[in-house]
């Protein structure tokens, strides 16, 4: 598989008062430099060409840059950097993770019916809107919360529910259901499923739990809270690698951006209201610390079939190198049959999946010295044709499963951006 250590559009501005992302922006091994690059022409630009149509948020430009100057000092490089929100596809799936993520997902009040369900899509339009933006929403109880905008991102998606309660399951791909089980499933309730899901992503946790919260203000009386999941990871300007808490570089196979048309975005073969859309598959996944750590560094390398230390292959010397899963010595292979990134590997890119994980950390039981794992979050076009088949191998034969454990698991139909004037969900009940 092609590796792709920033599946990324570059696609991001500075407000005035984030002035300091474009002029020197830290180095970053995922690529920061080149959306660095890529601001230093547009920060002078301010918020002009964001192009988010006054009729959704009633805002003059004026306003949007003052509100944004306002905010506190623009001390870290991304403070300033604003991800826009209209596009054909949402951001916050091929945008270079942030350092913090809520996944939100709400029941709708049963009884709220279509109508419900375009009202809460219409306030998340507005919301999203002005908060990726760095401004606050209408009626914002704490304005002071909403810059700078910290490469806030929002994106939204919906569950099987949501088209039930809105009449429209006819509508729903077949994928938009529950996985099948998994021999190493031990899911809980409480982490399952959902009507409707917010990922709302920042580098500044302050501006992402300030987003939430508008969210969930705006839908009061629609919907109300399943489930909350926290994660975190590396900011964005970091210069080392994303580690998961077993301490393994993570999220360095990724499909390349040309492959994202074949592997992430609905084209059309799917549903027309999901067409630049994709599909999100989040399993929330419990880590053993205590049994991992006990592994000495070179066993623990087995299990993945890579290095601890750089993440690079077994059978090279760097993180990019690309594995060489026929390589043997001695006559064994030198990645093990047991590894995971053999078992987890695709070779088209129609089967490729993007990876967005973020790590969590719980209040252990007694006991135990970590309730920690991966929030795994999965992008991809179809789940059954990709997802499935990929944690079929894993489940059958990967020796990770040994300490991992999923305890949580939903699928989500991520919406297509909007365009000028519309909202989420447009082609379904706008
Ligand atoms: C807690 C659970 C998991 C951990 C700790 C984990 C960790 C890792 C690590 C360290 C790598 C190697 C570096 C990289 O390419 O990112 C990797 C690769 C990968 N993982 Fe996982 N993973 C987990 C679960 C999963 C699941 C559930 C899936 C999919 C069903 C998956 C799919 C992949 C894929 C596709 C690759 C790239 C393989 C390649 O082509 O080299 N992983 N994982």
């Amino acid at each position: 598989m092609a590796r792709h250590p920033a599946p990324l559009p570059l696609d991001e501005q500075t407000v005035p008062g984030g002035a300091a992302e474009a002029s020197s922006a830290a180095p970053s091994r995922r690529s920061f430099l080149g959306v660095g690059a890529a601001l230093a022409g547009g920060a002078g630009a301010g918020l002009v060409g964001y192009g988010l149509g006054n009729s959704q948020t009633g805002v003059a430009p004026s306003a949007v840059a003052a509100a944004s100057s306002e905010g506190a000092a623009p001390d870290a490089p991304w403070a300033g950097s604003v991800i826009p929100f209209i596009g054909a596809h949402q951001a916050g799936i091929s945008t270079p993770p942030q350092a913090h993520a809520t996944f939100v997902a709400l029941n709708l009040t049963p009884g709220v019916g279509q109508d419900g369900l375009r009202r809460l899509l219409r306030q998340w339009t507005n919301d999203a809107s002005r908060l990726q933006r760095g401004i606050p929403v209408l009626g914002d109880p704490q304005p002071d919360l909403a810059s700078p905008p910290s490469r806030l991102t929002i994106t939204v998606g919906l569950g099987r529910g949501a088209l039930v309660e809105a009449g429209l399951a006819d509508r729903a791909p077949g994928w938009l259901a529950p996985l099948p089980a998994f021999s190493v499933d031990r899911l809980e309730p409480r982490w399952a499923d959902g009507d409707v899901l917010a990922q709302v992503c920042a580098e500044d946790p302050i501006i992402l739990a300030h987003a939430v919260r508008a969210l969930l203000l705006s839908a009061t009386g629609i919907a109300a809270v399943h489930w909350m999941q926290r994660g975190f990871r590396r900011p964005v300007t970091s210069t080392s690698a994303m580690r998961n808490l077993m301490g393994q570089v993570d999220g360095t196979v990724q499909p390349v951006a040309a492959e994202l048309e074949q592997s992430v975005w609905i084209g059309a073969d799917g549903p027309d209201w999901l067409r630049g859309g994709t599909s999100l598959v989040l399993r929330r996944i419990r880590m053993d610390l205590d049994t991992w750590d006990a592994l000495d560094p070179q066993a623990k390398e087995q299990v993945i079939g890579r290095r601890m230390t750089s993440g690079a292959p077994l059978t090279g010397t760097k993180e990019t190198d690309v594995p060489d899963l026929a390589a043997t010595r001695d006559g064994l292979p030198v990645i093990p049959e047991f590894a995971h990134i053999r078992h987890a590997a695709v070779t088209t890119a129609g089967q490729k999946i993007l990876r967005r994980p973020y790590n969590f950390d719980d209040t252990p039981a007694a006991g135990s010295s970590a309730e920690a794992g991966l929030l795994f979050a999965a992008f991809q076009a179809d789940p059954v044709r990709q997802f499935v088949p990929m944690q079929q191998r894993l489940a059958a034969g990967d020796l990770l499963n040994f300490w991992t454990t999923p305890i949580g698991s939903a699928v989500f139909a991520i919406l297509p951006g909007p365009a000028e004037g519309e909202i989420l969900g447009q082609a379904l009940v706008g």
